[in-house]
């Protein structure tokens, strides 16, 4: 997969004359890869089956001698007028069954037999047409799969493959009903044929229904990427394949497309389309970045970092000096090889011209093109150096798309958010420097010390036996609130009680809940008070040991996390979500009975992290906050690049390279 620093280059928008200059700009830059053509269909297939390369051609060879390879997208994401006009239902239904028009991007549905011939016939002959084109290096397919309008597609195409696949999963009618519980409202089907996406209601809707309709558009997309992934691979075996993905987002499992991936990228804007003055947003960046990371736990790549201010009808603030530079850094200190920026030039057309680039308008350098060809300058030598390198957290969190899905259909409290409650621990991780990596159910957890497994709502025998050998065989796992709640097909269970499964492993009963709308708790953990959010579970502890207890309401006194050894390891049970200051508390505690490794400890803002390979480290300390940091670090530790711990630049960073062994912890 290589190193390199690249940007999103849309030479289509731009006359044919600049092309030379734009390329030799980017070579002076440091940039030797550029992606491009993910959306300009109607410019290579103009009619149906008339093929012109010929301008991608030509770029690609001026690119090329200027030392530039390139990575091609497949242009599905945006199908060309003259599609539509042929087969108009093409353009995808949402829940109202109302249509969504061409004249944006996205306007496709994924499972149209009609749309599906259009694009193999397109991929084969662009696949075909670069196969044996040296500088072109890889594929990515569409663009940010599952990035479309919140409910697409419910068309009659889409309806009927659902069906299919509801008949291939239950078989029988009969056994559809008893896992989606259609007793309820007289739902009952007596056939498939009678069953349709999760439409728009006259009041409420199925929870198994629409927790199906989830698992069922993520396999939507995941066939619809592996049917290019298909042909990209036949054609051109010796190019890679990636794929943008966007962080937490919930419409497509990940770890599933990630497994279509030669490696996977990230699409990595810390602006977004606009963040509040004052809002503290590393943590979540890190998050993310880690998540992409973990799912191939190897490295990864930026396709998009944000290099210049973002918008769309409105515009967000402009990164201040040395922000675009820290950002890409904190990239690569989660493991990105390679980042591409978005975009070369700010376009002067269309949704996204205020979605800036390094260049503006105008085309003349200006302070984002300095500040990045510095940085790359000078970053290049290092991810030379570090590449191929990742962090080897002795944490790791449990990431489930289907509890993730579950807890959107009903989130309980209506605050309540899957990827927000994981990232409460990460957050008080990430305060200690202590590294994190995500994991599946489906992966061997045995190499990490602690799991955290919040909010394990479906329950399975399966898991919940492996959640037992984990801990049987020395393991640290944090269960809490909403687990065990429900079956698989998201029935809530009829017998058991809470945590369903898992009451065993903890030791503890949830008796009672409380949902705290509109208000808080509150845990009292030896002397301390400390706020707690959304839910507090209410427990009878049967074989635990209570490490706080709570301090509002009736149940006061009573038992809010507890924690119990099993077999080897060590089960905690936390029944409510964590204000900051308490995942402080709580992962202070973890910390020191699991004697977990920490990086040198940094003031607010400061970030820590390593990428580690081969017995050595590199230490990254990055800078969030706007004024200059003065860290001591030992002199064992050998600079890498121009800035030193002891003056850190507001918005800069320094990088160490150390022996394993060396590690201060
Ligand atoms: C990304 C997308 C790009 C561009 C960018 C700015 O989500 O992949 O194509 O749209 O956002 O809006
Ligand atoms: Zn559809």
């Amino acid at each position: 997969m290589g190193y390199h620093f690249g940007v999103d280059y849309y030479p289509e928008h731009w006359p044919r004359e600049r092309w030379q200059t734009d390329a030799r700009m980017m070579r002076e830059m440091g940039i030797t890869i550029v992606r491009m053509a993910e959306f300009s269909w109607a410019k290579w297939e103009p009619r149906e089956g008339e093929f012109h390369f010929e301008e991608l051609d030509e770029v690609i060879e001026l690119l090329a001698g200027e030392g530039i390879d390139c990575i091609l997208g497949t242009p599905s994401a945006a199908p060309p007028a003259w599609i539509i006009e042929e087969t108009p239902e093409i353009q995808p239904m949402d829940s109202h069954l109302q249509r969504h028009y061409f004249g944006g991007r996205h306007h496709d549905c994924q499972s149209n037999a009609r749309y599906r011939e259009h694009i193999r016939r397109f991929v084969t002959a662009y696949a075909r047409h670069f196969a044996a084109n040296p500088h072109v290096v890889g594929w990515q397919v569409d663009n940010e799969l599952g990035n479309s309008h919140e409910d697409l597609c419910y068309c009659p195409s889409c309806e009927a493959a659902f069906r299919q696949w509801l008949q291939k999963k239950y078989g029988s009618i009969d056994c559809l009903n008893q896992c989606w519980g259609t007793a309820f409202w007289s739902q009952t089907y007596t056939d498939f044929e009678q069953i349709h996406a999760p439409r728009i209601t006259a009041a409420g809707k199925n929870p198994s229904q629409q927790l199906d309709w989830m698992r069922f558009c993520s396999d939507l997309v995941l066939d619809f990427h592996q049917m290019q992934a298909d042909i990209l691979r036949r054609e051109t075996p010796d190019k890679f394949i990636t794929h943008n993905m966007m962080g937490f987002s919930r419409k497509v499992d990940y770890f599933k497309l990630g497994d279509q991936l030669d490696f996977t990228s990230q699409d990595q804007y810390p602006g977004g389309h606009f963040v509040p003055q004052g809002t503290f947003r590393g943590d979540v960046q890190a998050a993310e970045l880690d998540f992409i990371r973990s799912l191939k736990h190897q490295p990864f790549w930026v396709m998009e970092q944000q290099s210049a201010i973002t918008g769309w009808e409105t515009v967000g603030r402009t990164p201040k000096p040395g922000q675009l530079g820290l950002w890409a850094m904190q990239s690569i200190a989660h493991g990105a090889d390679t980042i591409v920026f978005f975009r070369w030039r700010s376009c002067v057309m269309g949704t996204e011209q205020y979605w800036h680039g390094i260049l503006p308008h105008n085309g003349k350098p200006g302070r984002y093109y300095r500040e990045l060809k510095a940085f790359m300058q000078e970053t290049g030598p290092l991810l030379k150096i570090m590449q191929g390198s990742v962090p080897h957290p002795e944490v790791a969190m449990l990431f489930s798309y289907d509890q993730y899905d579950a807890l959107s259909i009903q989130p309980h409290h209506p605050l309540l958010r899957y990827p927000e409650h994981l990232l409460t621990y990460y957050k008080g991780f990430y305060r200690k420097n202590i590294p994190v990596e995500f994991v599946r159910e489906e992966d061997d957890w045995s190499s990490y010390r602690v799991l955290v497994a919040p909010l394990q709502f479906l329950m399975t025998e399966k898991l919940s036996e492996k959640f037992h050998a984990y801990v049987q065989q020395g393991g640290v796992l944090i269960l809490d609130m909403r687990s065990g709640v429900k079956d698989a097909t998201n029935l809530a269970f009829a017998e058991k009680e809470l945590p369903a499964m898992l009451d065993d492993l903890c030791g503890v009963r949830v008796a009672e809940y409380d949902c705290l709308q509109e208000t808080q708790g509150s845990v009292r953990w030896g002397d301390d008070v400390y706020p707690c959010e959304k839910w507090c579970d209410i427990l009878e502890v049967a074989d635990a040991e209570i490490l706080a207890t709570y301090d509002s309401e009736f149940y006061a006194g009573t038992p809010a996390v507890c924690r119990r050894q099993a077999g080897k390891g060590t089960v905690y049970y936390v029944g409510t979500e964590m204000s900051p200051a308490l995942a402080d508390r709580f992962v202070q505690q973890l910390a020191e009975q699991s004697s977990l490794h920490r990086l040198p400890r940094t003031p607010e803002g400061v970030e820590a992290t390593v990428r580690e390979k081969d017995g050595i480290q590199y230490l990254f300390l990055l800078n969030h906050t706007d004024t200059e940091q003065h860290l001591c670090v030992p002199d064992t530790w050998e600079q890498l690049g121009a800035a030193s711990a002891e003056q850190c630049p507001p918005y800069g960073y320094c990088v160490y390279r150390m022996q394993a062994d060396d590690q201060p912890v």
